[in-house]
């Protein structure tokens, strides 16, 4: 019989706000943002193995060579790959000692704070819960999600979500409706950890400064984006305190999306992609055209992507 081949999509995200509060003692950060998943991704496709204990994983990175972000030979070794971690730690918590071989086809840049090894562990963990562990519990996959990594619980469902606490507490939101999306990768990655670090040194005691409550938060989304009241702390804390030259890469991008028409303008995670909301798809198209023409100081090129937000995130099927 011909083995079952579950094809999954892993969308990417993008933050329309965060919110990084104060230092935790376990060393994290409490968070409030906003995430929008977007119809743009890296697809799985994961099947099951007579080869027991095996995990067979076949990264495609075709997709990722105009982007300049093909990691170089052995920077992601096996044990720091998303989709090896998530096999691995369901071996652990279920018992399950099956072979399992994958084949990742990556479009989203790494180190782009648009989330694509997390989305990749829990489309990983979705697959295995339908092909070994139907009867695995909700609860359970967003432990291991966790366990994985901050934004993985918020991959599961997808959609738009409000999500606070270290990433595992998450409110479903109603989509945007008829808004596109002009991601602006800069050609440079961000380092997450590092990030949190400049935040924690360059800035002021988050709570002592003014919050904006989480309810008017939320019914602004559903407001013409032009009104929305959200930001991203680490932009303000890269362009006042971070790297010169990155600092000016994000300041040209931010003001070249303003330039094209962009509703909204931000960055997503920590960094590095930026975007832009438009209302108008010809005006996002024109954007993205433009853009992707342009190359940063040290001559990378920026990589563009036009999209739009995905209502939710389950779109798999057996081939
Ligand atoms: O959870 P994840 O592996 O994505 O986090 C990467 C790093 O980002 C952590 O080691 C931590 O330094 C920082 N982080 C944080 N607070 C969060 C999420 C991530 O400080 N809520």
């Amino acid at each position: 019989m011909k083995e079952t081949i579950l094809r999954i999509e892993a969308p990417c995200k993008i933050n329309v706000h965060l919110r990084v509060k104060d230092r935790r003692p376990d060393g994290y950060h409490d968070l409030e943002s906003i995430f929008v998943a977007l119809a743009f991704g890296d697809t799985l496709w994961v099947e099951r193995t007579e080869e027991a204990g095996g995990c067979t994983i076949l990264m495609d990175w075709q997709a990722l060579q105009t982007a300049g972000s093909v990691p170089a030979e052995g920077a992601l070794p096996l044990e720091k790959n998303s989709v090896y971690r998530a096999v691995s730690l369901f071996r652990v918590k279920t018992g399950f000692t099956g072979g399992i071989r994958v084949r990742v086809k990556k479009r989203v840049p790494l180190g782009a704070g648009l989330g694509g090894g997390s989305s990749d562990a829990a489309s990983m963990l979705r697959a295995l819960q339908v092909l070994v562990a139907p009867n695995l519990s909700q609860q359970e996959l967003l432990e291991m999600a966790l366990t994985l990594g901050s934004d993985v619980p918020f991959f599961l469902r997808g959609g738009t979500a409000f999500v606070s606490g270290r990433g595992e507490q998450i409110l479903p939101l109603k989509r945007v409706e008829g808004v596109w999306v002009v991601l602006v990768y800069p050609g440079f990655p961000s380092d997450t950890a590092g990030a949190f670090r400049l935040l924690d040194q360059a800035r002021p005691e988050p709570s002592l400064e003014k919050e904006e409550g989480i309810t008017d938060l939320i019914y602004a989304l559903e407001k013409y984006p032009g009104s929305w009241p959200y930001r991203n702390d680490f932009l303000r804390v890269f362009l006042e305190a971070g790297n010169q030259e990155q600092a000016a890469v994000y300041q040209r991008i931010v003001q070249e999306l303003k330039g094209w028409g962009a509703d909204f303008v931000g960055l997503s995670g920590a960094g590095s992609t930026c975007f832009g909301i438009f209302s108008r798809e010809g005006v996002a198209k024109e954007a993205g055209i433009a853009l992707s023409g342009r190359k940063t100081a040290s001559n990378q090129r920026y990589f563009v992507q036009v999209t739009f937000p995905l209502a939710y995130v389950v779109n798999e099927g057996v081939e």
